[in-house]
């Protein structure tokens, strides 16, 4: 089967990658003091299975060749593209962070260029095929799942080492969107293992638009989410990083903020005195609240009724109006 050739291919890629991390002397002088700057430990490298791809035209396509792996699965994968009528590398120069599916297959790679530039990509992921659908895959579930089992509680970050370095410091309960927006099936599969979704996003606007745009959705699927804005020039990785583990767990709890109240006061300072964009923020409001299910959690949307009419100011049976207007 197709799928089971990928899979297999994927699991020799990262083994090679791994190995030339490790092994070669290009490996530990770039790509093992690249993660060694980044505060990597050997252990964490070594859990999250990271690798480096040598800067070579084909190094990995004649391993991958000689081993009697096929040419058009190996396009199929992305690892090996045809330049000038030749097969050879698509990653070349790059640390190499396997994606796993929840059961610790690798679906795919995500490569990242060692110093930021404006002529390639800083990470080039692999494309989409039979095993590897980006919307579909939330990264790190195989290595947070026991953990959001038992904290009954999921954090969602943007990247690949956000997870890595929360890890590092014992927060394991941390899985990435990968910078894109969420959808239906990564809410999905965050719902398997528990109700309560805890977003850290950046605080500029990009990442508060970003964590916006999936509320509804989240909320749609019953799940009860939270929100941390993470200080403004700063990502979970660094942040941790940067301030230590036990701080980092404080500020977490100090600043975890309930999303949909979050909303409300985002929107009460944008419309500010305007009263027909007020009048839009009511209904906004009360269009997120209608999307819980109210036979799943009754208590829960009269719970947001009450709390948003009182910060509003508005008439509490006005808002149930209005909130069941957007039911049917
Ligand atoms: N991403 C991507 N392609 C890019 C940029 C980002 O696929 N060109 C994805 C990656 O999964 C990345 C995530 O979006 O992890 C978040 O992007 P960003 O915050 O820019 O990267 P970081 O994860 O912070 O990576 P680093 O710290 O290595 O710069
Ligand atoms: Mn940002
Ligand atoms: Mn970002
Ligand atoms: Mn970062
Ligand atoms: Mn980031």
């Amino acid at each position: 089967m197709m799928a089971d050739s990928l899979y297999i291919i994927n699991n020799f890629a990262r083994e090679y990658f791994s190995n030339t991390l490790f092994n070669t002397e290009e490996g530990q002088n770039v790509g093992l003091s690249y993660f060694e700057e980044r505060g990597f430990t050997q252990e964490t490298i070594r859990k999250f299975q990271l690798g480096y791809s040598l800067n070579t035209w084909d190094a990995f396509t004649k391993a991958a060749l000689a081993k009697g792996y096929n040419l058009d699965y190996l396009q199929k994968t992305g690892l090996v593209t045809i330049r000038n009528e030749q097969p050879g590398d698509n990653y070349r120069g790059r640390v190499i962070f396997p994606i796993h599916n929840q059961s610790g297959k690798v679906l795919g790679f995500g490569a990242r260029i060692l110093v930021k530039n404006d002529r390639a990509p800083k990470y080039v992921n692999s494309p989409e095929n039979e095993i590897y659908v980006k919307n579909r895959v939330l990264y790190g579930t195989y290595f947070a799942r026991h953990a959001i089992d038992k904290l009954n509680e999921c954090l969602l970050v943007e990247g690949y080492t956000d997870v890595i370095s929360l890890h590092q410091a014992g927060i394991e309960n941390v899985v990435a969107s990968s910078g894109t927006s969420l959808t239906q099936h990564q809410l999905r599969l965050v719902k398997k293992y528990t109700n309560n979704l805890t977003i850290l996003f950046d605080g500029d606007n990009a990442g508060v638009k970003a964590a916006l745009r999936g509320l509804d959705m989240a909320i749609e699927e019953g799940l009860n989410v939270k929100l941390v804005l993470i200080p403004d020039k700063e990502d979970p990785d660094s942040y941790v990083q940067k301030i230590g583990a036990d701080a980092f767990r404080e500020f977490i709890a100090a600043n975890k903020q309930d999303f949909v109240l979050f909303k409300l006061r985002l929107l009460e300072q944008e419309a500010g005195n305007d009263s027909t964009r007020k009048s839009q923020l009511v209904n906004e409001i009360a269009e997120t609240i209608s999307k819980i299910d109210k036979t799943e959690d009754f208590t829960r949307q009269q719970d947001y009724i009450r709390q948003c009419s009182q910060l509003l100011k508005i008439d509490e049976q006005g808002l149930i109006n209005l909130v069941n207007k957007f039911i049917r």
